[in-house]
């Protein structure tokens, strides 16, 4: 599959960059303020889930009501936290051989898409200074429908100029994997092999696919 892809299209969160602990900092900072505990393995549940709909699992779990003027200054709330986080990135925070395969993949001539949920993409990919090494950017800005539905990678391949099948999508997300193969992609998990069984294979990074 692999030797094949024409495009390769990158989750961003979890896949690129470790800011999964930022999110989940700043969504627990609002259920704390909210008085309630919100751990880890509750925050499992928002991976890859847009800003809005992750807010809706976190009012679940808290058991709180909100009408839709509270939900939007609750998300506005949690995301200044995070931005807080994101603006002292540092590309030491890039996973282990993130960048080395994205420029792998250049040499190769595979063409490189984002695919991710986040409205903050573009930021992030300034900060840690790869935005070049993309073709494509899809990200919460450009897309409405959610993972798993198809729409981001669906996207992303028509921006390469490619057909789905021609990519495959990288994911650390249950719903994202099932995105990628929703729209008919080939689709790499990263991660636990029990959470992402959907995947036509699964690896632990993308150190494992960069080559000396
Ligand atoms: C995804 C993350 O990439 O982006 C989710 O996995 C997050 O946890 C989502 O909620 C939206 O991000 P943002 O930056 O637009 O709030
Ligand atoms: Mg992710």
């Amino acid at each position: 599959m692999l030797e094949t892809m024409k495009g390769a299209i990158f989750d961003l969160d979890g896949v690129i960059v470790d800011t999964a602990k930022y999110h989940y900092l700043a969504w627990r900072s609002l259920a704390n303020r909210l008085g309630f505990e919100f751990t880890e393995r509750d925050n499992e549940r928002l991976k890859g889930v847009s800003r809005m709909e992750s807010l809706q699992i976190l009012l679940e779990v808290g058991g709180v009501e909100a009408d839709e003027a509270e939900r939007q200054q609750m998300a506005d709330m949690k995301n200044k936290e995070y931005v807080g986080y994101i603006s002292r990135l540092e590309p030491s925070e890039i996973l282990p051989g993130a960048k080395e395969y994205l420029q792998q993949l250049r040499r190769q001539g595979v063409k490189i898409a984002l695919g991710s949920a986040s409205k903050n993409a573009a930021f992030i990919l300034e900060r840690l200074g790869i935005a070049t090494l993309f073709d494509a950017v899809i990200d919460g800005t450009k897309v409405s429908k959610a993972k798993p539905d198809p729409e981001v990678f669906l996207a992303a391949s028509a921006a390469l100029g490619l057909a789905p099948a021609d990519c495959v999508v990288f994911e650390d997300a249950a719903a994202g994997v099932e995105a990628g193969k929703a729209a008919g992609c080939g689709a790499i998990g990263i991660g636990s092999p029990d959470i992402l069984s959907a995947a036509d294979w699964v690896i632990g990074g993308l150190d494992e696919l960069v080559r000396e």
